[in-house]
C-alpha cells in the first residue's frame, strides 16, 4: 500500500492548523469521528444564516481563489445565486495537476467529508442542487475515500432530498478526469462531464453566468471550498485576522525537490519564502526554486524574503500559483528541466489554437537545440524564445498557453541561463 495521506503533512497533529487540523487525525472512513472532531458544525452555521448569510460571511473573510489565480470566492458566489437562470450547478475542480501541486489529494485522502460538507454548504449559498466533483484519474485512493464518505453522508441524511431535515436537496456526482492537465481548466472541465472534447471555451461569458450545460455554475477548486468550514466556524472577521490585508487566511504550500521534509505545510499567508524553506530543511547548496509550479516562475535561493501571499509574490515578479514550492539544488540540470517543462507543455496543449498548438512545439525545439549552449551561440535562439513566449502570452485562449514561457522566461532573466 502507498504511504498514507499523513506521511505528506509533517506537521499532522499540531495545535493551531485550520485546513489540516484533521488530516492525520481523524479516521477517514468513519463519518462519527469526523463529526466528533467538529465535523458538519460549518453546515449547521450555514443553514442558522441562510444562503445569503454564508455569502456575506465568504465576501467578508476575503477569501481568494486557491486553484492557482486567487479570484475572490464571495463575487463568484454572488454572480451564480444571482442569476435567475435555472438549474445551478457547483462544480468542484479536483483536477490537481499542476506540476508539484499534492495539496487537494492530500485534503480529499485525509479528510474526505470535509470536502463533502464545504460542497454541500457552496452548493446551498449559490443554490444548487447538484455538486459535480471532477477528479484527477490519477488519484485512485482519494476516489475510494470519497466514495465511501458520499455513501455514508447519504445514510446519515447529511446529503439527499432533505439535508439534515433542513428542506434542502443536494447530492454530488464524482466525474473521473482521464489524464488531460487542460481538464482542470474550468471550461474544458465542463466540456468533459459533458461528453465532449476537453477544449477550453472562450471566456467571458464566465462560469457563474453559463458554465455546465449552459447554466449558471459555481467552479471552486478544492483548497478554496475547505477554507470555508473555518470561515463559517470562527466567523468572517477572526479568519480576516488572519494573513495580511490582500492575502486572509491561511495556505497550503506544497514543498516538494531537494527539501529534507518534503509535504505539504499550512502556514498563514505572509510568512516568507525563507521561513517555508527553513520548516522543510534545505541543503545549502540550493540553485533555484520553482514557485507556482509550471505555470509559474523560478527564483533565486536570495531570494528568501519574498513574502508568500499574492500581491508580495506579484510585486516581485513572480507568482504563488497553487502554491507550488519546488526546491533544486545544485545537482539538477536546468537546460534539462526547462526541456522537460516545454515537453510538459507541447504534450498537454489542446491544440484549439495557434499560439499555443504551434508556439510550445517551437519552444520546446529553441530548448533542444541550446540546452548545450551559452553566450552568442545562444543568443538567436533566446530571442526566438522571446517572441514565442510573448505571442503565446498574447493571444492564448487559455491559461495553459498564456503561461507556458513563464519558467523559461524565469529561467533566463532571474536564474541567467544560457548566459
Ligand atoms: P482566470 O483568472 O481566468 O479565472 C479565475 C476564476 O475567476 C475562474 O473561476 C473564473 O471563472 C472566475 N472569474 C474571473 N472573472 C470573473 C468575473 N468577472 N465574474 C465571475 N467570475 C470570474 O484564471 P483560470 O484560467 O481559471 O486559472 C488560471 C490559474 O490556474 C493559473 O494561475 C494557474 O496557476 C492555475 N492552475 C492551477 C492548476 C492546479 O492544478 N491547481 C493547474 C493549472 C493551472
Ligand atoms: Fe488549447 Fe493551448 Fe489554446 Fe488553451 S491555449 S485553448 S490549451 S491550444
Amino acid at each position: 500500500e502507498e504511504p498514507s495521506a499523513a506521511m505528506a503533512v509533517p506537521q499532522a497533529g499540531q495545535d493551531g492548523l485550520l485546513l489540516l487540523q484533521r488530516v492525520g487525525v481523524v479516521d477517514p472512513f468513519s463519518i462519527d469521528d469526523y463529526r466528533s472532531h467538529g465535523g458538519y458544525n460549518a453546515l449547521r452555521t450555514a443553514f442558522d444564516i441562510g444562503p445569503a448569510g454564508v455569502i456575506r460571511e465568504v465576501t467578508d473573510s476575503g477569501l481568494l481563489g486557491r486553484g492557482g489565480a486567487a479570484f475572490p470566492t464571495g463575487r463568484k458566489w454572488q454572480a451564480t445565486a444571482s442569476q435567475p437562470d435555472r438549474p445551478h450547478y457547483l462544480v468542484c475542480n479536483a483536477d490537481e495537476s499542476e506540476p508539484g501541486t499534492f495539496k487537494d489529494r492530500v485534503i480529499m485522502e485525509g479528510d474526505p467529508f470535509a470536502l463533502i460538507e464545504a460542497m454541500t454548504i457552496a452548493g446551498y449559498a449559490t443554490g444548487a442542487h447538484v455538486g459535480y466533483l471532477y477528479l484527477r484519474g490519477e488519484y485512485p485512493r482519494a476516489l475510494h475515500r470519497l466514495e465511501n464518505a458520499l455513501t455514508q453522508a447519504r445514510l446519515r441524511g447529511f446529503l439527499g432530498d432533505d439535508v439534515l431535515g433542513q428542506g434542502y436537496a443536494f447530492d454530488i456526482e464524482i466525474r473521473r478526469g482521464a489524464g488531460a492537465y487542460i481538464c482542470g481548466e474550468e471550461t474544458a472541465l465542463f466540456n468533459s462531464i459533458e461528453g465532449f472534447r476537453g477544449e477550453p471555451r472562450s471566456k467571458p461569458p464566465f462560469p457563474a453566468e453559463k458554465g455546465l450545460f449552459g447554466k449558471p455554475t459555481a467552479a471552486n477548486n478544492v483548497e478554496t471550498l475547505i477554507n470555508v468550514l473555518p470561515i463559517l466556524t470562527m466567523g468572517a472577521e477572526a479568519y480576516a485576522a488572519i494573513g495580511t490585508e490582500n492575502s486572509t487566511g491561511p495556505k497550503l504550500f506544497c514543498v516538494s525537490g531537494n527539501v529534507e521534509r518534503p509535504g505539504i505545510y499550512e502556514l498563514p499567508f505572509g510568512a516568507t519564502l525563507g521561513e517555508l524553506l527553513d520548516l522543510a530543511g534545505t541543503p545549502t547548496d540550493i540553485k533555484a526554486i520553482l514557485l507556482g509550479g509550471a505555470a509559474g516562475g523560478f527564483v533565486r535561493p536570495d531570494e528568501r524574503d519574498i513574502p508568500l501571499t499574492f500581491e508580495g509574490t506579484r510585486a516581485a515578479g513572480t507568482t504563488l500559483g497553487s502554491g507550488v514550492v519546488l526546491v533544486m539544488d545544485d545537482t539538477v540540470g536546468l537546460p534539462r528541466t526547462l526541456l522537460r517543462i516545454a515537453e510538459f507543455f507541447r504534450d498537454e496543449s489542446c491544440g484549439q489554437c495557434v499560439p499555443c498548438r504551434v508556439g510550445t512545439v517551437r519552444q520546446e525545439e529553441a530548448l533542444h537545440r541550446i540546452k548545450d549552449r551559452t553566450g552568442a551561440a545562444a543568443s538567436d535562439d533566446v530571442a526566438l524564445l522571446r517572441e514565442v513566449g510573448q505571442t503565446m502570452r498574447d493571444a492564448s485562449i487559455c491559461g495553459l498557453g498564456q503561461t507556458a514561457w513563464n519558467a523559461v522566461e524565469s529561467a533566463i532573466d532571474r536564474l541567467g541561463a544560457f548566459k
